[in-house]
């Protein structure tokens, strides 16, 4: 098929596709906001003085809670979000904002609130927490067979210790709302969130409102990745309680800074790890466990915790596990969805367990990874079984073939052996990720289709588009199940007015969800028509307006939920996952001995999207999913000072991946003959999975590090793999004090 652009590409590039903040001019007379920040990361506060802010020229009103008519919490799952706190649980946390006629008038209101604190000791790290009993919750736990006897029964045992950064996501556009009054009693939102109808829920908790006087909507997101999830609630619920306060529209929007300190990040995680193997390299055990940094609210962690452990095998059969997580808390921003979900940092502890393996016995890595995979009919340590796995062993070989890496491994090690200071790294990763909510109930969506009598169509569902295409696959998905060209479907805004109760689109399930229930509502109005007579007219104009005149509904509703999934958390088993999508990656890097830098020379990717909606966007996707992946996991380190300030609050000090940091040669392939029948269109989820294809450029890295060394080592190296982190990892393999 041919490879049909985003459908706002174009918009995209020329300014014309617009984001939350570009409605503004749609709002006259419409109020900026701007908070007072807390100075310190944990503090009561003893008092605080918002009237001084009144006197400012320009200032029309400012917020605390005495304005909040409903619950002034935003918290999403437990309600630990206070909008306007007493205790200040993060640095530079709001405690009260002003409303000005111009953002300036906001800004200078908020410097003469008077606010008084009482600074207390602060946690700031996972080792902090776990010695003061800091905890959000758990310990959360999968267990699989007895995994201490296995290990004492093992020929083999290692032990060690990972420490996983986190990551800002760093999407182009950062948090927005704008809110107003609307025309019969409720508020109107536009909102930058991956999840509407919470962000409907949270506002009409705010505002003490039943939920139907609250619609929100979103045209699009320039860029989300788990971000907005649920961290856009409470700059809606801000905008919201203005706007019911001012009865004036209100604007609330994070300026790039204030993102980065106020919104939470990928959740960093420390993990320790005790691994029984036997001669051939095979897993007998593998104790585990994991703390995260969960930030000053619990968020999403509690799932993103579970989805960790849920892929603590990654492609391989651990026979006996015993996995447990807890969810530190710290005062520190509050660590939320991001781009894979706690999967990459379970997943990326079972690689580096293997290679360490691999370094022990003195056997190449792939031959270990390969030793281990899943085969047909295995299943996972929560009793999942894994279906398709053949389908790793086949990428695996065919990616082994295509990228030509036996020639490329025996050419690296000549290059090694000339260079003493310079050396290649070559590695093969696997990726197997569990496509679903985890929990269950998520695992729906709703859409409503409207066939005007010119033959024109609106399709609406509860998808939200963030620049991943959701909109792109869904019109190929209507035009195919009408039976009507792309060019006369138009897919509307997100809005709560038109699907109700939606879930958020994230767990990349946000096309198998939508898309089927579009197709379902699609199918009920074509069938209608292919009911008429012959008589109706050929054309779908003609036949659309002989319906209308027989009476015939020329709208229909659809609706669609995961069949078969199922997870107890109690027993930690089920089959919480539909299905799950598969890749690999080869990477080649070279790294320097005097600096620690490094650089990606090649790059193959084979991946499974089993039959492509469309191609152009799963490419982007995987391109940019690994892209995103090689920055958390080798550039991007996020900093924070000693007083808890997030200190990398900008590009300038918090180092993304660019133009020169991809592959000189990137090879992005699909997987064929791999149509996933029971999903829509047999295609499979693409959203996350491919971020952590950029194991393979961490695994080579690992892998030029060793051969600085004698051999027979494991390579400590902990993520990001920044320079100094590689410089030091070679001076400790060449025996070198640091
Ligand atoms: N791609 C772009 N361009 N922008 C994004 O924000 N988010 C990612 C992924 N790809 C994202 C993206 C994340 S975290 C998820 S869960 C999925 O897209 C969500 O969309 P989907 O379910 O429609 O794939
Ligand atoms: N993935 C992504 N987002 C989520 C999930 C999940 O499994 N559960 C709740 N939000
Ligand atoms: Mo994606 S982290 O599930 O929004």
């Amino acid at each position: 098929m041919t490879a049909t652009p985003h459908e706002s590409a174009r918009g995209h590039v020329t300014g014309e596709a617009l984001y939350t903040d570009d409605l503004i001019s749609l709002y006259p007379g419409i109020l900026h906001a701007w908070p007072v920040l807390a100075p310190h990361a944990h503090a009561d506060l003893l008092s605080l003085n918002a009237e001084p802010a009144m006197q400012e020229p320009g200032v029309i009103a400012t917020l605390t809670a005495a304005d909040v008519p409903g619950e002034g919490n935003t918290g999403a799952n437990r309600h630990d979000e206070p909008l306007f706190p007493t205790e200040i649980l993060y640095h530079s946390q709001p405690v009260a904002w002003v409303l000005g006629e111009t953002l300036e008038a906001a800004r200078r209101g908020a410097t003469r609130v008077i606010a008084e604190y009482r600074k207390r000791t602060a946690v700031l790290s996972i080792d902090d927490a776990i010695a003061e009993g800091s905890y959000h919750s758990g310990p959360f736990r999968i267990t699989r067979s007895n995994a201490a006897e296995a290990i004492a029964a093992s020929p083999h045992e290692l032990t060690g210790e990972l420490r996983i950064g986190g990551q800002e996501h760093f999407y182009l556009e950062t948090n927005c709302a704008i809110a107003q009054l609307d025309t019969s009693g409720g508020i109107a939102i536009e909102s930058s969130t991956q999840h509407p109808s919470e962000t409907q829920e949270v506002v009409a908790r705010v505002l003490a409102i039943p939920r139907n006087l609250v619609t929100i909507g979103c045209l699009r997101m320039g860029g989300a990745f788990g971000g907005k999830e649920v961290q856009a609630n409470p700059w809606a619920a801000i905008a919201a309680l203005g706007a019911w306060k001012t009865k004036r529209p209100v604007r609330v929007r994070l300026p790039r800074y204030l993102d980065m300190v106020l919104t939470g990040k990928r959740h960093p995680f420390y993990a320790r790890f005790k691994v029984g193997f036997d001669e051939q390299a095979r897993l007998c055990g593998v104790e585990l466990m994991l703390w995260s940094d969960g930030g000053w609210s619990l968020d999403l962690s509690d799932p993103v915790m579970w989805r960790a452990l849920f892929h603590c095998d990654n492609a391989y059969l651990i026979p006996a596990l015993d996995a447990s997580g807890w969810v530190c808390k710290t005062h520190k921003t509050s660590q939320t969805a991001f781009r894979g979900f706690g999967g990459p940092q379970g997943m990326i502890v079972i690689e580096d367990i293997l290679d360490r393996i691999a370094r022990t016995l003195s056997l190449p890595p792939d031959v270990v990874r390969e030793r281990n995979f899943y085969r047909e009919e295995d299943s996972t340590h929560y009793g999942q079984t894994v279906k398709d796995a053949d389908r790793i062993a086949r990428i695996w070989s065919e990616l082994k073939q295509s990228s030509d890496f036996e020639a490329r491994r025996a050419s690296v090690a000549k290059f090694n052996a000339m260079h003493a200071n310079t050396k290649r790294g070559l590695a093969i990763t696997p990726v197997k990720f569990g496509i679903s909510f985890t929990a269950t109930f998520f695992n729906q969506a709703g859409a409503s289709v409207l066939v005007y009598r010119d033959g024109s169509v609106q399709v609406n569902h509860g998808g939200t588009e963030m620049g991943q295409g959701l909109n792109t696959k869904i019109l190929r998905i209507a035009s195919e199940a009408l039976g009507v060209p792309e060019s006369e479907i138009r897919i509307m805004p997100t809005n709560t007015a038109k699907i109700p109760n939606t879930s958020a689109t994230a767990a990349s399930a946000g096309t198998d969800l939508n898309g089927a229930a579009v197709a379902d509502a699609c199918r009920q109005v074509r069938e209608r028509l292919e009911a008429l007579p012959e008589s109706a007219g050929t054309t779908f104009s003609q036949r659309v307006d002989t319906a209308y005149r027989s009476r015939i509904p020329l709208f229909a509703q659809g609706f669609y939920k995961t069949p078969d999934i199922h997870f107890d958390p109690k027993t930690a088993t089920g089959k919480p996952f539909h299905y799950y999508a598969y890749g690999a990656a080869v990477a080649e890097v070279e790294v320097d001995a005097f600096t620690g830098a490094h650089k990606t020379l090649r790059v193959d990717i084979l991946h499974d999207v089993g039959d492509s909606i469309s191609p152009s966007i799963d490419r982007g996707q995987i391109e940019g999913g690994f892209a995103q992946g090689v920055g958390w996991l080798t550039l991007e380190e996020l900093l924070w000072d000693a007083e808890g300030r997030v200190a990398t609050a900008g590009a300038s000090t918090y180092k993304l991946p660019s133009w020169g940091e991809l592959p000189d040669i990137f090879n992005v392939n699909f997987l064929e003959r791999a149509a996933e029948p029971t999903v829509i269109m047999g295609s499979k989820a693409v959203g996350e999975p491919p971020l952590m294809l950029a194991f393979a450029v961490r695994e080579a890295i690992r892998d030029a590090v060793a051969s600085f060394g004698k051999g027979g080592e494991p390579v400590d190296l902990n993520s990001p793999a920044t320079p100094e982190c590689i410089f030091r990892a070679i001076r400790t393999a060449k025996g070198e004090r640091l």
